[in-house]
């Protein structure tokens, strides 16, 4: 799904959603907005394969980098980002307002 800066991706599997994510795409920056599997279907790593379709479609729209943030504490998404070479490039303390939680910002090139 596209529009002028969303771009949204599902992986089916017999015509069921089983994950989903997107970016935006500003100025050559695609910055990560969603990245969710069905609860149902987690530890299985399909929000790596995901992740890894969210690239390849930033990659063809011709960004130059991506970037996202992420809960310090949400350790299966940083162990997906990590698998696909996000580096950390920033912190900010007390983020999220629901528990004052840090978001750990991280990019990589394209
Ligand atoms: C983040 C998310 C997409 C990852 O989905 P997934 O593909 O099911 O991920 P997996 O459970 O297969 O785990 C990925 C890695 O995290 C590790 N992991 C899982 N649960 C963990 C935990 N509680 N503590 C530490 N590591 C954990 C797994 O071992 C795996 O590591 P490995 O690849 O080195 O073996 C999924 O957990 C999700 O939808 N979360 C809710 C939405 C969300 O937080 N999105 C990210 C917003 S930035």
């Amino acid at each position: 799904m596209e529009g002028r800066l969303s771009h949204y991706i599902a992986l089916l599997e017999d015509g069921q959603p089983v994950a989903f994510g997107g970016f935006w795409l500003v100025a050559g920056e695609a910055q990560v907005m969603r990245l969710a599997v069905d609860p149902r279907r987690r530890g299985e790593k399909l929000g790596l394969s995901l992740l890894e379709a969210m690239l390849a479609e930033a990659v063809r729209l011709e960004a130059v980098e991506m970037t996202l943030e992420v809960r310090e504490g949400n350790l299966p998404a940083r162990r997906t980002y990590d698998h696909v070479g996000f580096q950390e490039c920033g912190r900010r303390e007390g983020y999220y307002g629901d528990n004052g939680e840090a978001a750990i910002l991280m990019r990589r090139d394209l």
